[in-house]
């Protein structure tokens, strides 16, 4: 399993495999894996040649400076855990490779993003757009996984894949459960003991 730090090498190597006519998948998460993101790897793994998968924590996606300080961070861990999947790529950058400035581009997603999480959360869905259209420029894959648990999600990156005519295969992968019912998340980490029982009602 490769890893790369910077854009320029992983689409050096990315660009051969291109050449080669290797179909690529792109698993975009922000680390913190659990089966969850076995599944959308498991499923790309089994559609493309070559799966990378990305772990940015992506600040602009945060409306809360303590949410993006304590949100759950297990680089070691997910390496194992895609070593154990045999994952091809990891692309793990820093903040400032991703955004040597602060990024201007604002995009509007209307009512898409005005329920829901969106309505919680100002300026999130925005961020989620920006790091992956970034993620689909850097990778240019032939498919992209995201889970049916971040269903909202799901709906406005659709409309970013057709509004801005991105050749990319959206694939949704059905939620994965603990086993008292409760969606499998990162976020889960942090709940208390309180959180997780009413979370799980
Ligand atoms: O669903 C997530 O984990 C994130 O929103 C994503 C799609 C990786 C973008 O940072």
């Amino acid at each position: 399993m490769q890893i790369f730090r910077d854009i320029s090498s992983l689409q050096l190597s990315l660009n051969e495999l291109k050449l080669e006519r290797k179909t690529i998948g792109l698993v975009p998460t922000m680390g913190a894996l659990h089966d969850g993101h076995a599944a959308l790897l498991k499923a790309s793994l089994a559609e493309n040649d070559v799966t990378v998968c990305s772990i940015f924590v992506n600040p602009t996606q945060f409306n809360n400076d303590e949410d993006l300080k304590n949100y759950p961070r297990t680089y070691e861990e997910d390496i194992e855990f895609l070593k154990s999947f045999e994952c091809d790529i990891v692309f793990n950058p820093s903040a400032e490779e991703m955004y040597p400035k602060s990024p201007s581009l604002k995009f509007n997603f209307a009512d898409l993003e005005q329920s829901m999480e969106g309505s919680y959360r100002p300026g999130h869905f925005n961020g989620v757009a920006i790091v992956v259209s970034k993620l689909f420029n850097i990778v240019n894959p032939d498919r992209a996984y995201f889970g049916q648990k971040d269903l909202q999600q799901y709906r406005i990156i659709s409309q970013l894949v057709e509004d801005l005519s991105y050749n990319i295969e959206l694939r949704q992968i059905p939620i994965k459960r603990d086993e008292n019912g409760l969606a499998l998340s990162s976020r889960n980490k942090r709940l208390s003991t309180s959180g997780l029982k009413s979370a799980r009602k």
